[in-house]
């Protein structure tokens, strides 16, 4: 990959500086990095998104590493490319609940397998089927339910080994889909602000008036791991809490959330009512757009402490990091510095993207 620009991160917290603002400004950086997204798992779906269908197209996942992509259940869960082998027409929109795809171009049919079944007027056509007409099928990794997928994706296994220890006693599979939940905001801000502001909570007293009551700021505690950052929420007294079965590390700990982040820019928030997942996708170097999705445990709880109104805390860090945007693109910004006891999950976001572009 030809770098326009090498950077370092000094590994020690007290000695480095942040990322240099060109990361978040400067187009061909953006692009190199948005290529680079293909070597990496992202997320697909939560299984109960297939909830009464047998293919559901990925679009986040085209705009993600430019792939358009089908997730299709036929007792098996595959993700298999939506582009038709005939003329490269797009063959599901949205979704489907029959047992064989069709391409609406020119009736050319697949099995939820992605093997081609049947086309029209194509008698004569020599050595035509072979294999080369199928869908073609993506890599999968399925934890709890939750399908990643990607098209040369290596290197998410530390990540859902940790996460299986210290959540893995929820019942994530059986969550449900809530399609209420959905949210879609475009922004006018690089990615990489939007995951800077994530991966702290030292803002959270200044943006955040109503979240910081439901939460014990001094208490807040930041985890670091290969490609990526766990944030735990303490609860505020009488603010609702999970039952932590003995066993789990947390176990006695009143936590009202658990914040996952995993590079690049997946972020599974666990609350008592079950889970929100943010997908924060690029769009251009300038604009990004963000997805939630919804997944409920336990509906009693929805409304309730940290996971309590996430669209005003949706719209408070939106204002801040397009405004970030417009600073860190200006002449009179390039790097800063970090809280060694508040931004180490910034810290470790900026040496992780450092280390792979
Ligand atoms: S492009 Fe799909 S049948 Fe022709
Ligand atoms: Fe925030």
């Amino acid at each position: 990959m030809a770098l326009t620009l090498t950077t370092t991160i000094d590994p020690d917290i007290r000695k480095a500086h942040t990322l240099p603002s060109s990361y978040y400004s400067d187009p061909e950086i953006f692009s190199e990095i948005k290529l680079g997204f293909r070597k990496f798992w992202h997320f697909a779906a939560h299984k109960d998104q297939l909830n009464g269908n047998s293919a559901i197209e990925l679009e986040h996942l085209e705009k993600l590493i430019d792939e358009p992509m089908v997730m299709t259940d036929d007792g098996e869960i595959r993700c298999i490319s939506n582009v038709c082998t005939h003329r490269g027409m797009l063959v599901v929109d949205g979704h489907c609940s029959k047992n064989t795809l069709q391409c609406p171009y020119h009736g050319r049919t697949f099995g939820l397998d992605g093997s081609m079944r049947a086309m029209p007027e194509f008698e004569g056509v020599e050595g035509f089927p072979t294999g080369k007409d199928d869908l073609r099928i993506f890599p999968i990794l399925n934890w709890n339910g939750l399908i990643f997928s990607g098209i040369e994706p290596s290197g998410l296994e530390t990540s859902l080994e940790e996460m299986e220890r210290r959540v893995g006693w929820m019942p994530i599979e059986t969550f449900e889909y809530d399609a209420t939940r959905n949210r879609s905001y475009d922004i006018n801000a690089n990615w990489a602000l939007y995951v800077d502001n994530y991966l702290e909570g030292f803002h959270i007293p200044f943006v955040h008036k109503g979240l910081n009551r439901a939460l014990d700021y001094d208490d807040y505690r930041t985890e670091l791991f290969e490609g990526g950052v766990l944030q735990i929420g303490i609860a505020s007294e009488g603010e609702p809490i999970f039952n932590i079965p003995e066993g789990s590390p947390d176990f006695g700990l009143r936590v009202s959330a658990y914040y996952y982040w995993i590079f690049p820019g997946l972020m599974l928030n666990f609350y008592p009512w079950g889970l929100s997942v943010n997908l924060v996708v690029p769009l251009s170097v300038d604009s990004t757009r963000i997805i939630y999705r919804g997944f409920v445990w336990d509906r009693k709880m929805l409304g309730k402490g940290a996971g309590g109104d996430l669209d005003k805390v949706e719209s408070e860090d939106q204002e801040i990091v397009e405004a970030t945007h417009r600073g860190v693109s200006s002449t009179s910004y390039n790097r800063g510095r970090y809280s060694p006891t508040k931004e180490s999950g910034v810290h470790h976001f900026h040496r992780v993207l450092t280390k792979h572009f």
